[in-house]
C-alpha cells in the first residue's frame, strides 16, 4: 500500500494531539484497518523497544481457520515518545478473513493487540470502509470494530509469552544461553592474538590433541564473516564493521599474492603469507563464498551511510576484493574444473557444494555489478556463466536410479556436503531450495544410513537432561576416517548435525510463506519415514497432492518437520560442554568432544540454524 509521507507525519501528529501515546505501557496497537476487494490493510503503532523487530498480522478466514499471518511492514518514526508506525496490506484471497490479532516481537519478548482484552480480537465484514479509531483511549476500541460475521467461536490467541507448538523450551533455553557463548567464542578468532589484523583463524592454536587449523582458511574465514556481517546489520556496530575493513585488507594482500593455485589457494598463514605444503587444490568454493560475504557486507554499509566510493573501490579500487574472485569463479575452466577439492579436501571432481556457492556468488555479483556499481558488462557475464552453472547442476546431479543427489559427480553420493550445499548456496530464488524433494529424500536416506555408522546411534535415543528425542548423531559421510588429529575413525561432526536443523527450520518456514506443500513420491517417504531420521506425519498424505496453510495436512507436515530439527539440535545439545564451547568433532562411540577445540566454523552453524529457527519462531505460525 502506497503511503504519503505527509499523511504520515499528519497522522502522526494527530495521534500525538490525541494523546495517544501518553501510556507507555501500550506496546502495540492497530489504530485503523479497512477491508476491500481481498484485501485487508491498516495502521499499527508499536512502542520501539529495540531497533529489531517484527509485526505479524494473525488471521482467520471466513470459515473462521486460523493460522494465516501476513508480516506488517515499517513505514516511520520513532516519534518523540519513541512509537514507530507500521502498515500492513494483506492479500487474503477468496478464504477471507473474519477476525484478526497483531503480535509483535522485539528483543525476546511477544506482544498482542487483541483489542482491548484477551481473546478479544478485531472483527472483520466485507467490504468495509475503512475503519479507524476515534476513541483517545487505548484500550476502549469497541466501536471502531464493524459487525462480526464470524459463525464459529475463534480460538483463544496464544497468552503473552507462550511457546510455540512444535518448539521445545529445553532447546529455547540452551539456545538463550549457548548462542551468545558461540558469538563470543567465535569473535575470539577473529585478529586473533599472532594473526595480522583481518585474519579468521579456523581454530585457535596450541591445541595437541588435534591436527594445526591456526590458519586462515578462506572457505571458512567467508562462512564466519558472513555471520558478522548479519551481526553487522542487526546492531550497525562500528565494531562489526572495522573487522570487515580489516578482514578486507587482509584478503586483498593474500589475493595479489601469487600463490601455487593463485585464487584457488585454501588457506594461507597467519602472517599473510602463502601456505606452499602439500594440500589439495584448488579448492574452488572460497573464492565464491568470498565474493558473496564482500557484496553482501558492501549492501549493508551502504545501507548504513557507507561511501559507495569506499565500495567501488573494494569491488574493483587500489583495495578491490570483489571483483577478483568473480572474475574466477566465472571462467568455465575454474567451475568445470574436475581437478578442483571438495570441501572436505579429499575429493577431486565437480561438487554440488562448490557450484551452489558458486553460481550464488555470480548472480549476487551480476545483481551488485548491474546496480551498485554501474559494471554493465560484468554483470551480464556473470549472469550468463551463473546460467551455465545451473544447467550443469539442474542436468547432472540428481541421481533418478538411486533417487538421490551427488555430492561429487561420478563420485560419492550421500554426504553432509548437500545440506551443507543448500544452505550456504541457496540464493533464494527457487533453485534448489531448502523445501526441494530431491535434497529432503537425499537427507532422509542419508540420515538413516548413521544408524549403522556409529554405535552412538544404536544407544538410547533420549537426552537424559530432557527426556526428549534426539536425532543421529551425524558425520561428514559414511566411512569417514579422519578423527581430528588423523586417520582411523571418523565421527560425527557438530557442523554436520546441525545443518540438518537448519535446513528443516529453513524449509518450515519456506512452507509458512509460499502457503502450501506439494507433496511428492520423492519427499513423501520423508514427510512420513518413521523419527528419527523421518518428520513422523500421521495423518494420511498422497503424492501429487497440495495442501495448503490451514489443512490439517499442512499443519502436521510443519509441525513435523520442525520438531524433527528441534532433534538436532538436542543432539548437540547433549554433546557440548557446560561452558558450550564446542569442537569440531564428538565421539562415534561414547559422545566426547574430540578433535580441534573451538572450530570457529562450529559457531557459526550454531549461530544461523538459531537465525533459521528464530525466523520460525517471529511467523508466530505455530503459535
Ligand atoms: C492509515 O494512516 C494513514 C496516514 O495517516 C491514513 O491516511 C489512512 O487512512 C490510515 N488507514 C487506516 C485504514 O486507518
Ligand atoms: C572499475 O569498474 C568501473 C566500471 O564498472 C570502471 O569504470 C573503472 O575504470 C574500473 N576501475 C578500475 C580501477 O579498474
Ligand atoms: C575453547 O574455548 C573455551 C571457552 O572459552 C576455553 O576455555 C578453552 O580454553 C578454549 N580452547 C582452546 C584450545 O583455546
Amino acid at each position: 500500500m502506497k503511503v504519503n509521507p505527509q499523511a504520515i507525519l499528519a497522522f502522526a501528529l494527530a495521534i500525538l494531539g490525541l494523546g495517544l501515546f501518553a501510556d507507555a505501557q501500550t506496546p502495540v496497537k492497530v489504530t485503523g484497518y479497512g477491508y476491500i476487494g481481498n484485501v485487508l490493510y491498516g495502521n499499527i503503532t508499536v512502542y520501539n523497544y529495540a531497533y529489531t523487530k517484527t509485526v505479524t498480522v494473525n488471521y482467520a478466514d471466513l470459515a473462521s481457520s486460523w493460522s494465516y499471518t501476513c508480516a506488517a511492514s515499517y513505514s516511520s518514526g520513532p516519534n518523540s515518545a519513541n512509537y514507530e508506525f507500521w502498515v500492513f496490506s494483506c492479500n487474503v484471497g477468496s478464504a477471507g478473513v473474519s477476525q484478526f490479532y497483531i503480535s509483535y516481537v522485539t528483543n525476546g519478548n511477544t506482544y498482542y493487540d487483541n483489542n482491548g482484552g484477551y481473546g478479544v480480537n478485531y472483527k472483520v465484514t466485507q467490504p468495509t470502509t475503512t475503519t479507524t479509531r476515534a476513541s483517545s483511549s487505548p484500550t476502549n476500541t469497541a466501536s471502531a470494530s464493524p459487525t462480526a460475521t464470524a459463525s464459529a467461536a475463534p480460538p483463544p490467541p496464544p497468552p503473552p509469552g507462550s511457546k510455540p507448538i512444535g518448539f521445545s523450551q529445553d532447546i529455547t533455553t540452551w539456545l538463550t544461553a549457548a548462542v551468545p557463548n558461540a558469538q563470543s567464542y567465535l569473535l575470539a578468532n577473529i585478529n586473533a592474538a599472532g594473526t595480522l589484523a583481518g585474519v579468521v583463524v579456523a581454530a585457535p592454536k596450541a591445541q595437541p590433541t588435534s591436527q594445526n587449523y591456526f590458519f586462515h582458511w578462506i572457505r571458512d574465514a567467508s562462512l564466519v564473516m558472513d555471520v558478522v556481517r548479519q551481526w553487522y546489520d542487526q546492531t550497525k556496530s562500528s565494531v562489526y564493521q572495522q573487522l570487515f575493513f580489516d578482514h578486507r585488507d587482509f584478503t586483498h594482500k593474500i589475493q595479489i599474492i601469487n600463490a601455487l593455485t593463485g585464487l584457488g589457494e585454501a588457506k594461507f598463514n597467519v602472517d599473510g603469507t602463502d601456505f606452499t605444503g602439500g594440500w589439495c587444490r584448488p579448492q574452488n568454493d572460497g573464492p565464491a563464498f568470498r565474493a558473496s560475504a564482500f557484496i553482501r557486507f558492501s549492501k549493508s554499509y551502504l545501507s548504513n551511510g557507507g561511501t559507495l566510493a569506499t565500495v567501488v573501490d573494494m569491488w574493483n579500487g587500489t583495495n578491490s576484493v570483489i571483483k577478483p574472485d568473480l572474475e574466477y569463479i566465472s571462467q568455465s575452466t575454474n567451475y568445470l574444473d574436475t581437478n578442483g577439492c571438495d570441501l572436505w579436501e579429499e575429493q577431486r571432481g565437480l561438487h554440488l557444494f562448490t557450484m551452489m556457492a558458486q553460481r550464488r556468488a555470480l548472480l549476487e555479483g551480476a545483481a551488485f555489478a548491474q546496480s551498485v556499481v554501474n559494471d554493465q558488462g560484468a554483470g551480464t557475464f556473470y549472469k550468463q556463466q551463473a546460467q551455465a552453472i545451473e544447467s550443469k547442476i539442474s542436468s547432472s546431479f540428481f541421481s533418478t536410479s538411486t533417487n538421490t543427489l551427488y555430492t561429487t559427480l561420478s563420485g560419492r553420493q550421500l554426504d553432509s556436503a548437500i545440506p551443507l550445499a543448500i544452505i550456504h548456496g541457496y540464493n533464494d530464488d527457487g533453485f534448489y531450495p531448502p523445501t526441494s524433494d530431491q535434497v529432503l529424500v537425499s537427507l532422509y536416506k542419508f540420515a538413516q544410513g548413521f544408524q549403522t555408522e556409529y554405535t552412538l546411534n544404536q544407544a538410547s535415543l533420549i537426552d537424559s537432561a530432557s527426556g526428549l528425542s534426539m536425532s543421529y548423531a551425524i558425520g561428514r559421510y559414511y566411512g569417514d576416517t579422519y578423527d581430528g588429529k588423523g586417520n582411523s575413525k571418523g565421527n560425527p561432526w557438530y557442523l554436520t548435525t546441525l545443518v540438518f536443523a537448519e535446513l528443516y527450520y529453513r524449509a518450515a518456514k519456506l512452507y509458512i510463506d509460499g502457503g502450501s506443500i506439494a507433496v511428492t513420491s520423492l519427499n513423501l517417504p520423508f514427510f512420513t519415514g518413521a523419527r528419527p531420521s523421518g518428520a513422523g506425519v500421521t495423518v494420511s498424505l498422497s503424492a501429487g497432492s497440495t495442501y495448503a496453510k490451514g489443512s490439517a495436512q499442512f499443519d502436521a507436515i510443519i509441525a513435523g518437520v520442525v520438531s524433527l530439527a528441534e532433534t538436532y539440535v538436542r543432539r548437540v545439545k547433549h554433546h557440548v560442554s557446560a561452558d558450550n564451547h564446542i569442537n569440531e568433532q564428538y565421539n562415534r562411540d561414547t559422545g566426547v568432544a574430540q578433535g580441534v577445540d573451538n572450530l570457529t566454523w562450529s559457531y557459526a552453524a550454531l549461530t544461523t540454524t538459531y537465525n533459521a529457527r528464530q525466523a520460525l519462531v517471529n511467523t508466530g505460525y505455530l503459535a
